[in-house]
């Protein structure tokens, strides 16, 4: 019964070194295809079958398909002129990994069923942790997402709060319960405020803190806020810092937050989701500065450092807190290893769990810390000199600090702002209808892909580098396109 095994060793053989070829190709040429495909919304729905076949098909007739219907309804995060969010790298190391382990399949949520996957997760994991600077005492764990690791931060957050028995008791339902209050800004990611959600902190459970002139987090209002709500009944319990927002990439002041954190005893989590990575980069180390009195900090490898996604690193010096949120054994579960290995399935949500240490191991491995240092530093410089560009044209202007590889800019033609002191908010709002078209008009040439942001009410258009392919023609043509687009959608704005 040959059709009741995999498929012949031999197809898959031909198809794997097809497959092989294809990603070779695809990455020594990523942009032959346009950023963002040139598609309807039910396009690729409606060039494939309505159910699946009754009877097996070839792998190669399989692969013609990848390469005529799914490639062409892809919009390429691999594109060097990828700009939009957050730009991010499937490096050759990287996707070798993701191949391998899932060959491998294994499940790593116990060390037993995957003694390997649990110790080069580890390993890989405080290597990083050593090239980003933090102490010694910071344990880490692969989630798939940042906004899973700030999930189980907030969990153990709460967790810590031992006296109020939540895990036990639960929340509902009970009126010996304070309000917990969560504290973090207002330029945060919403992966925060979706954790409060799942946790039963609902939106109330949240309280935004303003931002200074450089969107980052003010620490006097954080204080002030927290006393008020102590002062109201609440029951502040956590904050969550970020280094590089979403938007602009500000960086909170950590040091001064972890002071207030200890002074208060809240839980301090960091979301350096985007921009801890830098941190490899000497220059940059002073970023986590003060992480190193967070209880939690997540940095994604999927992100800024050429892992594929997923992957997603979060650290705690409180390990126990974290594994007491969530650890529960059941019968099936339990295993009799010597000397209590590290059981990945207690850190978290999920029980199964996979290989992601591989993909991670090899991009630290293959690319050394020199070459990551080196990648890092020059998506920065040539943010820098995007953002110099900017400053130097008069028909455009920055809308926020450019600390790192994301620019937040927007087009000001005199011919639109000129009354901008008479009526601030009548050109504001022409420019941010002006910059919306000329978005469209730049993401639809197929060219360039990227994103946008509010700042102050004014729409901003964001670039932002973090693909290793990406070099400095790629951004000159971004720069030139930009203009020549701004002109394009002024003469018709004009007629
Ligand atoms: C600062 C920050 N935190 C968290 C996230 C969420 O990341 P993920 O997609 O890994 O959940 C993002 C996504 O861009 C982010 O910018």
């Amino acid at each position: 019964m040959d059709d009741a095994r995999d498929v012949p060793v031999d197809e898959f053989k031909h198809a794997g070194v097809r497959a092989l070829d294809w990603i070779a190709s695809y990455l020594s040429d990523p942009d032959r295809f346009p950023v963002l495909p040139p598609i309807e919304p039910g396009a690729v729905k409606a060039a494939l079958p309505e159910s699946a076949p009754d009877n097996a098909e070839p792998l190669d007739q399989i692969l013609d398909d990848y390469e005529r219907v799914v490639v062409p309804g892809i919009t390429h995060w691999n594109h060097p002129s990828f700009f939009a969010y957050f730009g991010i790298t499937g490096s050759a190391p990287g996707i070798l990994g993701e191949l391998l382990s899932s060959a491998l399949n294994v499940n790593a949520m116990l060390w037993q069923t995957a003694p390997a996957a649990t110790e080069l997760e580890a390993v890989a994991l405080d290597w990083l942790r050593q090239l980003l600077g933090l102490p010694a005492g910071f344990a880490g764990v692969i989630m798939d997402t940042a906004s899973v690791s700030t999930l189980c931060a907030v969990a153990a957050a709460r967790h810590a709060l031992s006296e109020l028995e939540i895990r036990e008791r639960g929340m509902s339902g009970r009126d010996d319960l304070p309000l917990l209050r969560l504290y973090t800004s207002e330029q945060a990611h919403s992966s925060v405020e979706k954790a409060a959600l799942v946790l039963g902190l609902g939106q109330r459970g949240v309280r935004k803190i303003p931002t200074d002139n450089a969107f980052r987090m003010d620490a006097a209002a954080l204080e002030a806020a927290i006393d008020e709500d102590a002062s109201a009944g609440y029951r502040p319990f956590c904050v969550v810092a970020t280094v590089g927002t979403t938007s602009t990439t500000s960086i909170d002041p950590v040091p001064e937050i972890a002071r207030i954190c200890e002074r208060r005893d809240l839980w301090l989590h960091v979301d350096a989701a985007y921009a801890g990575s830098a941190a490899i980069v000497p220059e940059y180390r002073h970023l986590l500065a003060g992480c190193d009195a967070a209880h939690s900090i997540v940095v994604n490898p999927h992100k800024w450092l050429f892992t594929p996604i997923d992957c997603s690193a979060l650290y705690t010096r409180d390990a126990a807190t974290l594994t007491g949120a969530f650890s529960l054994v059941p019968e099936y579960l339990r295993t009799s290893v010597d000397g209590e290995p590290t059981n990945y399935m207690d850190w978290g949500v999920s029980l199964g769990r996979r290989f992601r240490g591989l993909k991670l191991w090899m991009v630290l491995r293959a690319f050394g810390a020199e070459g990551i240092r080196k990648r890092l530093a020059n998506h920065i410089e040539m943010a820098q000199r995007f953002a110099a560009w900017v400053d130097e044209d008069p028909g455009f202007e920055r809308l926020a600090p450019t600390p790192l590889s994301v620019v937040c800019f927007r087009a000001r033609p005199p011919e639109l702002s000129s009354d901008a002191t008479a009526d601030g908010a009548a050109a504001d709002a022409r420019l941010n209808e002006f910059n919306e078209k000329l978005l469209q008009r730049l993401n639809a040439s197929g060219e360039v892909y990227l994103s946008h942001t509010r700042l102050n009410g004014k729409y901003a258009l964001r670039l932002a580098i973090g693909n290793v392919r990406t070099t400095e023609a790629h951004v000159t043509r971004a720069w030139e396109l930009i203009r020549t687009t701004a002109s394009a959608v002024l003469d018709q704005w004009q007629t």
